[in-house]
């Protein structure tokens, strides 16, 4: 597999080009950002911990019937081989409880734990702040169809169920997760795209409630590192013991 060109630049990932069409390798940086780029900082190890937790969750998904862009890691543990898919700019947010940007629209205390599951669609678009969007807007502007919007939906229902149970045998509560999505290149599928980490997912340790994902970032809790190892090490424990 040999990398070639940078394709893309982001905050926190890039995306280089291989010698095969369809795939892509994502680099993982240690680079850190909230609040759509307004708060940056970085945290040495943050990228290799980010990508081991998210080929373990994307990995997870793959095994059980819900496809990724994920392939496999690479000998540097930042590095990981993806399918290269066409982007849909929506994202869905699958919450197990009502936090952050959601408790602070719905007037409710951070935390919340309503009976249901919600999911939100969000059009991931920078420059609006990645608005919430509902199925109408996103297929006027012709971002996904009527059939791939419920395609998302069931496959962040399954998964949002599949990460609650893996998170919770590791004694971890999944809060909430976000979901990206693309065409896959080679088959046109819908699958899940980008990474699932705790940089994209609200997870607290079940016993004492600690966070242990970005929020540590963004309400400054202290370092990311020591968090992000907890949940790689929880999860790499329940993972190992089921093989
Ligand atoms: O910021 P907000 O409270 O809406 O975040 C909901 C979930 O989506 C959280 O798990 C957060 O980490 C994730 N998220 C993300 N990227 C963003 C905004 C939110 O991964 N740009």
């Amino acid at each position: 597999m040999v990398k070639d060109k940078l394709l893309f630049n982001g905050n926190e990932k890039q995306v280089f080009s291989t010698d095969d069409p369809v795939q892509v390798i994502f680099r993982y940086k240690d680079v850190t950002t909230a609040y759509h780029g307004v708060k940056r900082a970085r945290f040495n190890g943050k990228g290799a911990l980010t990508s081991q937790i998210s080929a373990l969750l994307l990995g997870y998904l793959n095994e059980n019937g819900v496809d990724t862009h994920f392939i496999r890691t690479l000998s540097d543990e930042r590095e990981q081989l993806c399918r290269m898919i066409e982007i849909i700019p929506l994202e869905v947010v699958f919450h197990n409880r009502i936090c952050g940007s959601l408790a602070t629209k719905l007037g409710v205390e951070d935390g919340m734990k309503p009976e249901n599951t919600i999911l939100d669609l969000c059009y991931n678009n920078d420059e609006l702040g990645d608005p919430l969007i509902n199925r109408d807007q996103a297929v006027a502007l012709k971002l996904a169809t009527y059939p791939e919007l419920d395609m998302m939906y069931d496959i962040v229902r399954r998964s949002g169920q599949l990460l609650t149970d893996l998170l919770h045998q590791a004694g971890i509560e999944l809060v909430d997760a976000k979901f990206e999505f693309g065409r896959a290149a080679d088959t046109g599928a819908i699958i899940i795209s980008d990474e699932l980490s705790p940089d994209t997912c609200r997870m607290w340790d079940e016993e004492t409630g600690e966070r242990l994902d970005k929020d540590r970032f963004r309400l400054d809790l202290g370092d990311l590192v020591p968090s992000y190892s907890i949940v790689l090490e929880k999860l790499r424990n329940v993972m190992e013991t089921e093989e």
